[in-house]
């Protein structure tokens, strides 16, 4: 049997040490301190990410795959045949498969992911389940634009798929610029589905982001530890504790990393101070109004078609056609 991984052609724009190293030292040196989120994402990150989205506190998994599975057909249609479908992540989910399995001979699936490894691996899985589907990974970082491989079968269409509410990791004028990206990826006539987490209740937020096994603690903590393996940082990894917060004013929860103790690290020959209750900030994830992201889609060059939402609306999915 061949290995399907080895038939997949790549696309590697994967950053290098010096680019993290770069970013990392420039988001330390700020006043208030900060990581890059893409960092969260190396192999073991990915793994506790999945492991996330299986907690009974993190609703947003579980609630976008119930709306998927009842309004599939929908959405099936709304996207057309033979489309190639663009997906900025790995498509480890679920989400991914039900979606390419609903849709009408889509002629080529192209995961765009930053962690080589995570994206390989994933990628090679989906050619095995997919056979007659051609898989053209791309490993870059998708908030840069990028070239779409084309498919040996021409597409009808290119759908645009990013699902679980990354949207909201990025800041709403960031948001809007992606949005444009994806615009010119598509190209006129093309189209969205994008998954945005809705604004509710404090607690049901907060705990979604402080869960009780502590496996976003070890997730966000764990880029410590690849700054240490990767970088040739020397964070005490210990002398951190995770917490995310709700911040209302800008209708988002923001994951910290707080120092328990005075503590130090250097990178790079560069030397960084903690005090004790000092935080480094690593995500946002911002929550939206269904208004809200109406007005966002509309900056963006898209036109909201359709909405879908779970009952007790703690979730959507967005239908986008292009302008
Ligand atoms: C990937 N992203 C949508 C997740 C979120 O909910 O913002 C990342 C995450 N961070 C902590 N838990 C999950």
């Amino acid at each position: 049997m061949t290995d399907p991984a080895s038939s997949i052609e790549l696309t590697d724009l994967e950053p290098t040490a010096a680019d993290m190293t770069a970013l990392v030292i420039e988001g330390l040196s700020k006043p208030q301190k900060t990581l890059p989120t893409a960092f969260l994402y190396d192999e073991a990150g990915s793994e506790l990410f999945d492991a996330i989205t299986d907690l009974p506190e993190y609703y947003p998994t579980r609630t976008e795959l119930s709306i998927m599975r009842e309004s599939l057909p929908q959405m099936a249609q709304a996207v057309g045949p033979e489309a190639l479908v663009i997906e900025y992540g790995s498509g480890t989910g679920l989400k991914t498969r039900q979606l390419l399995r609903a849709l009408q001979s889509p002629v080529g699936y192209v995961p765009v992911e930053i962690s080589r490894e995570f994206l390989m691996t994933s990628a090679a899985k989906l050619q095995d389940e997919f056979a007659q589907l051609e898989v053209l990974p791309v490993c870059a970082d998708f908030t840069e634009p990028f070239e779409v491989p084309e498919p040996s079968k021409p597409a009808r269409r290119r759908a645009l798929y990013f699902p679980g509410s990354t949207i909201g990791n990025f800041r709403p004028e960031f948001a809007t610029r992606l949005l444009r990206q994806m615009h010119e990826e598509v190209g006129k006539g093309g189209c969205a589905l994008i998954g945005v987490d809705l604004v509710k209740d404090v607690q049901v937020l907060e705990a979604a982001y402080n869960d009780s096994a502590g496996v976003t603690a070890r997730f966000n903590l764990n880029m410590l530890s690849r700054a240490n393996a990767e970088l040739g940082a020397d964070f005490d990894v210990e002398a951190f504790r995770h917490r995310a917060v709700w911040v209302e004013s800008r209708g988002s929860i923001e994951m910290r990393l707080y120092a328990r103790r005075p503590t130090a690290v250097t990178l790079a020959g560069k030397r960084f101070t903690f005090e004790t209750g000092e935080y480094i900030h690593t995500e946002d994830s911002h929550k939206y109004s269904l208004e809200g992201f109406a007005e966002l889609a509309n900056a963006g060059g898209f036109d909201v078609a359709q909405v879908w939402t779970d009952e007790a609306k703690y979730f959507s999915v967005h239908y986008l056609q292009a302008r």
